[in-house]
């Protein structure tokens, strides 16, 4: 059976950054994220039973990384189905892949969806999220709809993700700034591999759990300066961890230095705006929907930035009717 789904990336308010379990890729703490709506992948899967290989094409193109990944997580589900068939992968992302906009969340999320359905599986959201994990840590929050939190458990089973709140919670947006379409010279996992060299890691980890639990009650609260100086503060958090690796991890280019700068000039302004920044040199603004016009038109001034992606909260991975083959 065919079968396509669609998976949004997320960006995340509390970051996830170091396993405690390389293999199932069990996170050294939980974290706190929102799904976003038009940053998304598509991908239609088949299972067939004449095919010697898995065939999987990404954005047009077959590369060998990338199957190979597709083909261990394609095994996580053959494995659960009980089969041994190849399968045909078509993929499509409507963003950049590489730079830092978290392609492998919403890839994986959508991969592990397409895939359950195409081998026949009913999986729980739950089953879907464990499963997805496994292929890309932060795809497991790409599973549930909306405002998600991912809990770090201590085993494959205590580690997924689930809904805090629905998409339609809280009307605030993620206005990607594009500085740079450079892809990453150092990708995620092999960012995560080196966190324990860096001194700050074990205060991090001594503070993360407070600083969850501040998150979600300041978004039950929506309480947005001061989620916004807390994710804000997380961002540099985590980067500072990554500077202080080592090797050290330096993620950002002048146009991200110049756009997090204009954040702040514009918040004392009297604009309620904030940013938080992953893998990559893109900075998200976050910023409540009524402020989304005065924002845009500050940005337009900005030569620096190549392209500018309005996101607002949305639904987790789901199946829909129309294949990519
Ligand atoms: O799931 P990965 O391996 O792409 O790692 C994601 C890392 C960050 O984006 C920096 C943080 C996060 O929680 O999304």
């Amino acid at each position: 059976m065919k079968a396509t789904a669609i998976g949004p990336s997320n960006i995340a308010f509390i970051k996830y950054w170091g396993k405690k379990d390389e293999n199932l890729r069990l996170p050294e703490n939980g974290s706190i994220s929102m799904n976003l709506s038009d940053l998304t992948t598509t991908t239609t899967v088949e299972f067939l039973q004449n095919l010697r290989e898995d065939s999987v094409i990404i954005d047009g193109k077959a590369e060998k990384k990338k199957i190979e990944r597709v083909s261990k997580q394609l095994d996580r589900v053959r494995k659960i189905a009980k089969f041994p068939y190849k399968a045909k992968v078509v993929s499509q992302n409507n963003f950049p892949s590489g730079t830092g906009l978290s392609s492998s969340a919403s890839g994986l999320a959508a991969l592990t969806l397409a895939a359950s359905k195409s081998a026949g599986l009913n999986l729980s959201e739950k089953e879907l999220s464990i499963l997805a994990r496994q292929g890309s840590g932060s795809a497991c929050r790409s599973v549930p709809d909306g405002f998600v939190e991912w809990l770090e458990g201590n085993t494959s089973e205590t580690s997924y993700a689930y809904s805090l709140y629905p998409e339609n919670y809280w009307d605030i947006l993620d206005i990607v700034v594009v500085v740079s379409h450079d892809k990453k010279d150092i990708s995620s996992t092999g960012g995560q591999k080196i966190v324990a060299t860096s001194s700050f890691y074990k205060v991090r980890l001594s503070n993360i759990n407070k600083k969850i639990e501040l998150c979600k009650k300041l978004l039950s609260e929506k309480n947005f300066p001061e989620f916004g100086k807390l994710i804000e503060a997380e961002a540099l958090e985590l980067h500072a961890i990554m500077l202080t690796s080592s090797p050290s991890l330096i993620y950002w280019l002048p146009g991200t230095i110049k756009i997090m700068k204009l954040v702040k000039k514009w918040r004392s302004e009297g604009l309620a705006v904030y940013f938080t920044v992953n893998t990559g040199q893109d900075v998200h603004l976050i910023i409540e929907g009524k402020n989304k016009e005065i924002l845009l038109e500050k940005l337009q001034k900005v030569k620096e930035i190549k392209k500018v992606i309005v996101n607002t909260p949305a639904l987790g991975a789901r199946l829909i009717n129309k294949h990519l083959f």
